[in-house]
């Protein structure tokens, strides 16, 4: 019997398109609702298919060379998004795909994303992943199991994924637990990768880089990587208008294979601007601008930018190009604890030679220990993105992850920058304290004086948390009105925290 190893994922929805991707077990024709058909493509002996149906809503099945393979048992629907916007987004990131079991609800907390598909609270009209969606250097046990099989010990990277077989088998185990996979079929999600889906701290400088390049072994994993990311998460992201002519997905479909795939991910790890992994939707009453914080860095030192030259310039053209609110997607918060900025403006400096080279090199290591690796850390284009958006006059929802708490903060525009981390990651008791010490503590008291004593320019506004730090496993939603309220549900799923208004 033929069969789905992944998915069907509703990813791509407009007012009157959606788009259903899928990994079947074998290479075939996918058929939805029995009228969209499409077949499927092969890479590094995995098989999958993207189905764009047309003016399309309610239950769908999906067929496989003629027999059904979904639904298995709840019926999955697909709505369409409301052409005045969605009343209901939820985002989230940090999710470890560990079993649900007790042991690991002990040690990892409960499972937001999946808590919410198993509860019969409302579904929104997206869900954003915006980061760590995948661990591949802190593989499961389950996972560390699939690596024994087929890897010598201790054979590099020991214990952290080598290669696309590895990914595929990530990707499958993170999202084909029964409650998150119909969750999944019936939502429609939008991604970014942040740094542990490639490894901690990917790309936080030119030092990072060059090291890495000296293992035997991270060449074979950017590249399955970034292929891998390509494929799962990357792909329902696009329209199916910017999917149809994607040189990528038409090599793929002529057969190309892993060649394609290969070469495409490795040009865009050494050369970004081969390649763009950011994204932009009209939502109605908003524009959603996604931003990929991590592959588009130029990491020159001296003058490092969060995002290269082609990429900035992209993103003027969306903000430009808004009307309505804009929600910004960046994996890494924009707006830190005031302090922590701070002491990143000034670990830049440092690791640029400000106080020269021993001090450069301490620093590096300093910066690469306590990932300083945020905007603060690309003071330039903190700057410049702090100053496009006060010109704008509207307000500005700025959505973020990774730091594995949960936050609001605001600035003059307004801007609100909405944290949200982890959907399952906490933090230990021990690491909590040593954040509120550190982050909110010695940062806001020492980062301000340590900035001025490198003689960094103040950025061009002040701004404050007024929300948290919440540190338990999270899932926030924003609902949309005249204004937006924000909701952090916690495992319970009832609120953590409730914010009006905005
Ligand atoms: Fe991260």
């Amino acid at each position: 019997m033929p069969d789905l190893v992944v998915g069907p994922m509703l990813r791509y929805v407009d007012s009157t398109r959606a788009s259903i991707w899928m990994e079947t077990d074998r290479p075939g024709v996918v058929t939805v609702c029995g009228r969209w058909d499409t077949p499927t493509f092969s890479v590094h002996g995995h098989h999958y298919a993207i189905v764009d149906l047309e003016g399309y809503e309610g239950e769908y099945t999906v067929e496989l060379d003629g027999e059904r393979v979904w639904p298995v048992d709840r019926p999955s629907r697909i709505r369409l998004m409301p052409p005045e916007g969605p009343s209901r987004v939820m985002f989230g990131s940090c999710r470890t795909s560990v079993p649900h079991d007790a042991v690991h609800t002990a040690t990892h907390g409960v499972d937001v994303l999946h808590a919410y598909a198993g509860s019969d609270k409302p579904l929104p009209d997206l869900l954003l992943m915006i980061g760590d969606q995948v661990y591949a250097d802190k593989p499961s046990a389950p996972m560390l199991e699939f690596i024994a099989a087929r890897r010598k010990p201790g054979e590099e990277p020991a214990k952290e994924i080598a290669d696309f077989e590895e990914y595929a088998e990530l990707y499958r185990q993170a999202w084909t637990d029964p409650d998150i996979r119909w969750l999944l079929s019936t939502v429609p999600t939008a991604m970014i990768f942040d740094d542990h889906d490639l490894r901690d701290d990917w790309n936080t400088s030119k030092d990072w880089r060059a090291e890495m390049a000296r293992t035997s072994w991270w060449q074979r994993r950017v590249v399955s990587g970034l292929g891998a990311y390509w494929i799962y998460q990357h792909l329902g992201n696009l329209s199916p208008d910017e999917r149809a002519d994607d040189p990528l997905l038409v090599a793929l479909k002529r057969g190309e294979g892993a060649e394609a795939l290969d070469g495409f991910a490795a040009r865009a790890d050494a050369d970004p601007s081969s390649n763009r992994w950011s994204y932009a939707r009209d939502l109605g009453h908003s524009r959603l601008i996604i931003v990929d914080t991590r592959c588009a860095r130029q990491l020159t030192p001296g003058d490092r930018r969060m995002l290269d030259p082609g990429e900035w310039a992209w993103l003027e053209e969306q903000i430009a190009q808004t009307s309505g609110r804009l929600i910004i997607g960046s994996s890494i918060p924009f707006l830190l604890p005031e302090g922590v900025h701070y002491v990143q403006n000034w670990n830049e400096a440092l690791c640029d030679g400000k106080w020269g080279r021993l001090v450069a090199w301490l620093s590096e290591r300093f910066r690469q220990a306590f990932d300083l690796e945020h905007w603060g850390a690309f003071r330039r284009s903190f700057d410049d993105l702090a100053r496009l958006l006060v010109e704008l006059r509207r307000p500005v929802l700025i959505l973020s992850g990774d730091v594995h708490y949960s936050y609001l903060a605001q600035a003059p525009g307004p801007i609100y920058q909405i944290v949200c981390s982890p959907i399952r990651n906490p933090l230990s008791k021990a690491l909590r304290l040593a954040n509120i010490v550190t982050q909110f503590g010695v940062a806001t008291l020492i980062g301000g004086a340590l900035a001025s004593l490198a003689r960094i320019p103040r950025p061009p506004f002040r701004w404050r948390v007024t929300k948290g730090p919440l540190f338990q496993n999270a899932l926030a939603s924003l609902e949309f009105g005249e204004r937006v309220t924000v909701v952090w549900h916690g495992e319970s799923l009832d609120p953590l925290e409730t914010v009006h208004d905005l």
